[in-house]
């Protein structure tokens, strides 16, 4: 099959389209037939590209953990899936990813898509979706009547935080720079904060979550503004200060099928949209990447 590989570190430059062995379905596994795929740009720095789960070697490997495609094969004891079925989902990122043209995908790291969704859409939601879900109501708490700030709210992660949030009923508020603020409150924030003209805290009182894709100084900032019995939940790095009477929280996404079923569910009524700022195909898989590292906003997506 035809996929794009990395074989040595050093960032997306050696990213590159050859010929790759077809993957065979493990117990458990379905191959994926590739639609689209999406990534995260820090992904190449993460151990996960480089060694499996025992710590060997594995390169050369396959980056794009997000998929969208069609079952095409399925392995020894594999239930809930058939050979043609519509999927989407998150791949295990100790093993290669989607930017191929085929896919060998834990069957229960996937969950059927809708008719009404398309591969491109719906290959910018798993990542995204999956973080978002666990960090607004696995970590966060976050329900109705409660109120949330979204750091990055203009974001591939951040513009599903401000949709997922206010439909739960929570008080929404996004921020970013100016660019994002468009983005944001057409996605439901009650109110956008421009980070490159205010100090959030400044804009800000007590919340009761608050949920940062931006970090840095900013995460340290944020521990002020956590109200009582609340939680500031990062996705970045662990917040480098504790909230005074409230949890901080750092995770990394785990697959869920419950979870991407109901990101799928509110997908199909149109509750929940991507933001995907461009698609590319899978030849130019390293100009994605350089892509979102130079700033297209919202998720890239490669078409395969
Ligand atoms: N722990 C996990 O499991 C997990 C899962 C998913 C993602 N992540 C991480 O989460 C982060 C966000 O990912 P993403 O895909 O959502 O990225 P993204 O699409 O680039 O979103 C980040 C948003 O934050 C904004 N932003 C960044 N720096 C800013 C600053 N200094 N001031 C104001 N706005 C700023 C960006 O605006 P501009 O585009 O204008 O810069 C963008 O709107 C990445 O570091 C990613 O690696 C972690």
């Amino acid at each position: 099959m035809r996929a794009v590989r990395i074989h040595e570190r050093g960032g997306s430059g050696g990213l590159v389209l050859e010929d790759a062995p077809r993957p065979r379905p493990a117990t458990g596994d379905v191959v994926v037939r590739v639609h689209a795929a999406g990534f995260v740009p820090d992904e190449l720095d993460w151990p996960g590209t480089w060694v499996d789960r025992a710590g060997r070697d594995r390169t050369p490997s396959i980056p794009a953990h997000d998929v969208a495609g069609v079952v095409a094969e399925v392995g020894y004891g594999t239930a809930g899936l058939a050979v043609g079925d519509r999927v989407f989902g998150l791949t295990d990122w100790h093993r290669d990813g989607a930017a191929a043209e085929y896919v060998a995908v834990e069957a229960r790291n996937l969950a059927r898509l809708p008719e009404s969704s398309t591969f491109t859409e719906a290959a910018a939601l798993p990542l995204a979706g999956l973080t978002v879900w666990q960090a607004l109501f696995v970590h966060g708490g976050l329900e109705s009547g409660k109120s949330v700030v979204v750091h990055g709210g203009g974001g591939g992660t951040g513009s599903l935080a401000v949709q997922l949030a206010r439909g739960a009923g929570a008080h929404v508020i996004a921020t970013g720079r100016a660019r994002a603020a468009d983005v944001a409150t057409e996605m439901g924030a009650h109110v956008f904060v421009d980070l490159e003209r205010q100090r959030f805290e400044d804009a800000v009182g007590p919340v009761d979550l608050i949920f940062d894709t931006i970090g840095g100084d900013l995460l340290a900032r944020s521990a002020g503004r956590v109200g009582p019995g609340g939680a500031l939940v990062s996705i970045t790095a662990p917040p480098p200060v504790e909230p005074e009477n409230g949890r901080a929280v750092f995770f990394i996404v785990e697959p869920d099928r419950a979870q991407l079923a109901e990101i799928a569910r509110r997908a199909e009524s149109g509750r929940l949209r991507a933001h995907v700022g461009a698609v590319y195909p899978l030849a130019e898989t390293r100009e994605a990447f350089e892509a979102k590292r130079k700033g297209v906003p919202g998720k890239v997506v490669i078409e395969v």
